[in-house]
């Protein structure tokens, strides 16, 4: 992705103010549609996530066979290949999505043939060794490039494992479980830190059956999955930019609805209640497993207090840290993050350019190799953000910006739409100035 190419300016707000729906869940919308692609039937998924990287996994499900199209009505049609995929002749592209990479090995592992997985730039450069070993474990043949992208799979009758992962890593637990589902035994995925269970979740609504423990999930192959129709709830991931955003100005409220709120994914609501902000939710329901709900937040009078996040948290919030360390320098005592070396791996390396584009807004920061110290009661100027072509630097400096002194520029912005289109117009949506 070009990094410069699309410059976006953020202007300070004097509050947060209105009422948002936001669009399906990144991680929900891969499952379900990587899953109903592999099934047998037609699924249709309303409030589909509008990213691009669930089109990346889309887009490779066509290709090894599954049919997708738009309805009318905004839904997304999924026509599953029934158990068996088509051998594809071109490579597999996954754009920017790890997800789609790390989980898609898994199902084509077991499968007849042979399959390239390509990415762009920053793809190329994340560590596939993790979902290399547990395959080849299983019997797999994998070839990558240096531990990366390109991924080339020989598939083969795989055995069952018990495999504990080395790093928290959902995508590497959803790999070994796609596997684990077309291979004859049971396979089982211990992990020493509980991370998302949408896969476990989503398995079980396509009508398979798996067992879990505090710390395990076993699978028993081969077992065959059925059409479902569901929508998908929106995303927290991204509501966390408003979430942090309401959160720093006093007056403000924000109401969030039909959001996601599986507690493997909502832990962000604790941080935000810890550093003071007011949280409620409201019209808790159940849909395919997955919890759905209204939340509404505003800030404290007295801004936001202080907080460490580190050892299980941090595996939990991988994804709101970037954010949470932005909004760091606004809180009264400072954000402190540890254990979260796995932010080096992301889209870029997070860690670092969290700490580049703090300074540039003057902030003080300290960087550890595993987390930043971003201390409290500091006064920001706007600047020039290097997004370095990361949807979640982007929209995390764009928040930080709201409350800077004058005004940010953020190279890179388009990278929004990998995970979050609309990210811009819902911000200009509830920004009041
Ligand atoms: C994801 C898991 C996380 C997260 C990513 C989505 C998923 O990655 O950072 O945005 O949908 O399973 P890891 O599992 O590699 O930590």
């Amino acid at each position: 992705m070009d990094t410069a190419a699309q410059e976006r300016i953020v202007r300070p707000a004097r509050n947060i103010l209105g009422s948002l729906r936001l669009p399906g869940d990144k991680s929900i919308s891969h499952r379900y549609g990587m899953l109903a692609a592999f099934a047998e039937g037609t699924s249709r998924f309303a409030n589909f996530s509008t990213g691009a990287d669930c089109a990346s996994t889309l887009r490779c499900m066509e290709a090894l066979g599954a049919s997708v199209r738009k309805l009318d009505d905004g839904r997304v049609e999924v026509t599953g290949v029934g158990g068996q995929v088509m051998p594809s002749s071109e490579p597999l592209d996954c754009g920017n999505s790890g997800s789609t990479m790390r989980m898609i090995s898994g199902l084509l592992a077991p499968q007849q043939g042979t399959f390239t997985l390509i990415g762009d730039a920053s793809l190329s450069r994340r560590p596939m060794e993790r979902v290399r070993k547990p395959l080849a474990e299983m019997g797999a043949k994998i070839t990558l490039t240096e531990g990366h992208a390109p991924v080339t799979i020989e598939g083969a009758a795989l055995r069952a494992i018990d495999y504990t992962t080395p790093v928290p890593s959902a995508q590497v637990k959803t790999c070994v479980m796609l596997a684990g589902l077309q291979t004859e035994g049971t396979t089982t995925v211990r992990e020493a830190v509980r991370t998302r269970d949408h896969s476990e979740l989503a398995l079980r609504a396509f009508g398979a059956e798996l067992t879990r423990t505090i710390d395990s999930v076993s699978i028993k192959g081969p077992q065959t999955l059925h059409a479902i129709d569901a929508t998908v709830p929106g995303d927290i991931s991204s509501a966390a930019f408003f979430l942090c955003a309401a959160s720093l100005f006093p007056g403000s409220s924000l109401v969030l609805d039909s959001l996601g709120l599986n507690p493997t994914r909502a832990t962000l609501l604790d941080v935000l209640t810890a550093l003071g902000a007011q949280i409620s939710v409201l019209n808790l329901e159940e849909k395919n497993a997955e919890l759905v709900g209204t939340v509404q937040v505003s800030a404290p009078a007295e801004g936001l207090r202080s907080t460490t996040i580190n050892g299980a948290l941090a595996a939990q919030l991988i994804d709101e840290l970037p954010v949470l360390a932005a909004i760091g320098p606004y809180t009264s005592g400072g954000i402190r993050i540890r254990d979260a070396k796995e932010l080096r791996v992301k889209e870029s390396d997070r860690i670092a350019l969290v700490a580049k584009n703090l300074r540039a807004m003057g902030a003080e920061v300290e960087e550890f190799e595993d987390g930043l110290d971003v201390p409290g009661g500091q006064t920001l100027h706007g600047a020039t953000i290097d997004s370095g072509g990361d949807h979640r630097i982007a929209m995390a400096f764009s928040v930080a910006a709201l409350r800077a002194e004058g005004e940010t520029v953020i190279q890179g912005a388009e990278s929004a739409a990998i995970s979050f289109p609309e990210f811009f117009d819902l911000l200009e949506h509830v920004a009041e100035r």
